[in-house]
């Protein structure tokens, strides 16, 4: 018997302030920027998105994300032995988020009377929209190697922070929330519910295309903090790699495209998840689809995704799941799943 590692429970959050296209349409025109309502859906089938109030954090999120997915787990804090966030709009420079996450955690379990998590190893992964691929990845093989047990695995975004609300082609298209799952060792012979493959990748050379270009240096911030995309350069590059990736993840796995129950795509753009899944030859009905009421909220957009399919009762135990995603760096992924 092999070890795999199973998701054992899902949760998300999203920010209660949600704007829809109209809103962004009069906020943009107080600049002096034209937008509209059937540019966004058009191009990108985004209708709204959720945006945080001043003094929220990743980690905000993050903690309400991960406590609904322990519940769904049955899982206590205090058994989770690895948390893994992946981010690019940490709360701080350093430490990471999984660490002061791991800390709201704890205090949020003490503050009910239950016991809380310390000690257990909590890390960020920084691979922007493919973030979540890049932490499920890992996490999945620190199980396998028995460094970890129960891990809490979480995309948690605040884009709205590194938005230029100047740059009409790049503002529509963001929003923040966070998704996590409990990712739980399990032993079986490859037919039971974990894990079955993983497949990640960057390529530098693309950095340009998808950046955020600013740092911190002598108490400064040297260059632009916000998000800048040349999104017709990662609109072609982002469907080439995702089929790569998906016929890799299913080629490790022995399995077909057609064997696939459901898709959970990167929400970026319907047009990106409607042409990966006409190179798979899969119908649009195997494809979660939640870009149109969260837009894109990079590293929590998979796991988002994966939890209102999850509670929407899509999603079902013993299901065949495709997660992938691509992002800044250049870099992609995927993860083939037994739910
Ligand atoms: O999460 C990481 C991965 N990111 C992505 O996957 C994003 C990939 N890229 C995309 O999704 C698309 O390229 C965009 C949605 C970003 C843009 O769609 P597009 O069809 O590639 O549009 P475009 O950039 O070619 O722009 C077409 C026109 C331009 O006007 P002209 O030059 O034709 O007169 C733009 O100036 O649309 C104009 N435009 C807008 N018009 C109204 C750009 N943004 C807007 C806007 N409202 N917000």
């Amino acid at each position: 018997m092999a070890i795999y590692s199973r998701i054992s429970g899902t949760g998300s959050a999203l920010p209660a302030r949600r704007l829809t296209n109209a809103d962004l349409v009069h906020l943009l025109a107080a600049r002096g920027l034209e937008t509209s309502d059937e540019w966004i859906v058009e191009r990108t089938g985004i209708r709204a998105r959720h945006f945080v109030d001043d003094g929220v954090n990743a980690s905000d999120l993050a903690l309400q994300a991960c406590e609904a997915a322990l519940t769904a787990a049955g899982c206590p804090l205090s058994d989770i032995d690895l948390i893994v966030v992946a981010t690019s709009t940490p709360d701080m420079v350093f430490p990471s988020t999984a660490a002061i996450l791991q800390h709201k955690l704890t205090q949020s379990a003490l503050a009910r009377g239950e016991a809380g998590a310390t000690g257990g190893a909590a890390f960020d992964v920084q691979a922007v929209c493919s973030g979540f691929i890049y932490a499920l990845t890992v996490a999945d093989a620190l199980i396998k190697v028995g460094t970890a047990r129960k891990a809490l695995v979480v995309g948690a975004e605040v884009f709205s922070r590194i938005l230029d609300f100047n740059d009409r082609t790049t503002c529509v298209l963001f929003g923040d929330g966070s998704g996590a799952v409990v990712l739980e060792a399990c032993e079986h012979d490859g037919t039971g519910a974990g894990i079955l493959a993983t497949d990640v990748h960057a390529d530098g050379k693309h950095t340009g295309i998808l950046c955020v270009p600013g740092t911190v240096s002598g108490g400064q911030v040297l260059g632009d903090p916000t998000l800048k995309m040349d999104g017709q350069a990662v609109f072609k590059l982002a469907v080439g790699v995702l089929e790569d990736a998906a016929r890799a993840v299913l080629a490790k796995a022995g399995k077909a495209a057609s064997d696939l129950d459901w898709l959970v795509p990167h929400q970026a753009n319907i047009r990106i998840m409607q042409g990966t899944a006409r190179k798979l030859r899969l119908p649009m009905d195997r494809v979660v689809v939640t870009v149109d009421q969260h837009g894109n909220t990079s590293a929590a957009s998979i796991p988002l995704a994966l939890d209102q399919a999850v509670r929407a009762g899509q999603v079902k135990s013993g299901q065949l799941v495709m997660l992938e995603g691509v992002g800044g760096g250049f870099t992609w992924g995927a993860v083939l799943l037994r739910k």
